[in-house]
């Protein structure tokens, strides 16, 4: 869970006067600066730190900011980012503002301008990042529905699977009191955190041994395919970015991108924790389930390496406290029901 509150900013500059210029000028500002003089090194930070807005010079020793920019829009990452320019040239603007930059500065610029630069992209990518309520739910539902009808008629043990996986989720988040719409995006990702083994072949998604090296190679390409199912529907674009990430793991050995701690999204690090306790505990075809408390146990050992150690403490207390609820209704299940 991220504590604290202070905006982290990536600052990816070569020159060293204006990274130094720049670092000091956000400091002073109460900003948490990272800084990177190389693409690589802007990479590194990305892949491990939960970042608030990148401000990135275009031009780098071992590559373009856009190429950077490219990587953050591929891990689905919903974080501004501000291009620095040297040059005044329009067309290296503009197809900056074309490949998804938020914003722009052009060198030398006055430092004073920098919070509001910051504050302004900060302030529209929250408007941009609050999906808010889909305005056709039961549209939306209708088209999960299909999804999932879909995936389980290939594959059989998904169907309890996704809804268990669900449930559990909306425990975790009940506990976080996270809002209705949050734990909308919850339940939607947990139900379809899956959806990419439709384009597995059936003889890898079935089969009781262990796999091929190339077969398991096809199998670590669900979360990618998934997400992009998932992100064709405009209003489950969030939902996207939690199933590409679902298989990272904490200390960031995971796939597809490495993600680690904090850079994970919440709601993959919550996946991640039900996914596999649900799946130790269900009967699958080549090992026997086993039970609660072995599972917790096996939970709690991989605290901190595989999943977040924080969300592992909160969910073993709520599934061995005796009072907890363990079949919450799905909020899905009432819109099921306020469907037309
Ligand atoms: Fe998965």
């Amino acid at each position: 869970m991220n504590t604290n509150t202070a905006v982290k900013i990536l600052l990816v500059e070569d020159d060293k006067v204006t990274f130094r210029a720049v670092q000091r000028s956000l400091e002073k500002q109460g900003f948490s600066c990272y800084g990177a003089r190389t693409l690589a090194e802007a990479v590194r930070i990305l892949k491990h730190e939960a970042l608030d807005l990148v401000l990135c010079d275009l031009m780098l020793p071992d590559g373009n900011g856009m190429d950077l920019l490219e990587i953050v829009r591929m891990f689905l990452m919903d974080i501004p980012f501000v291009a620095i320019t040297a040059s005044e040239k329009k067309s290296l603007i503009r197809d900056a503002l074309r490949m998804g930059a938020n914003d722009f500065l052009t060198k030398p610029f006055n430092l004073d301008n920098l919070p509001t630069v910051i504050e302004r992209n900060l302030i529209r990518e929250k408007i941009h990042g609050d999906y808010g309520r889909p305005r056709k739910v039961s549209v939306l539902i209708k088209t999960i529905q299909a999804l999932i009808a879909a995936l389980e008629a290939k594959d059989s043990y998904t169907s309890g699977h996704s809804m268990r996986v669900a449930r559990h989720a909306r425990l975790v988040g009940n506990a976080l009191r996270l809002s209705d719409d949050e734990l909308f995006t919850l339940e939607l990702s947990a139900l379809l955190h899956d959806i990419g083994k439709i384009g597995m072949p059936d003889r890898i998604l079935n089969k009781t041994s262990s796999l091929e090296d190339m077969e398991y190679k096809t199998a670590k390409e669900h979360p990618v395919v998934g997400s992009k199912i998932v992100g064709k529907i405009d209003e489950l674009q969030g939902v996207s970015a939690i199933i590409r990430h679902h298989h990272e793991r904490f200390d960031g050995t995971g796939y597809p991108d490495g993600l680690s701690g904090q850079a994970i999204p919440l709601f993959a690090r919550i996946l991640a924790i039900v996914d596999a306790f649900e799946s130790i505990v269900s009967k699958r075809t080549y090992r026997k389930p086993k039970t609660t408390d072995e599972a917790l146990n096996e939970l709690e050992k991989n605290a901190g390496t595989q999943f977040d150690p924080e969300l592992t403490a909160l969910f073993i207390k709520l599934l061995r406290n005796k009072n907890t609820n363990l079949k919450p209704q799905l909020k899905i299940e009432s819109e099921m029901g306020n469907a037309p």
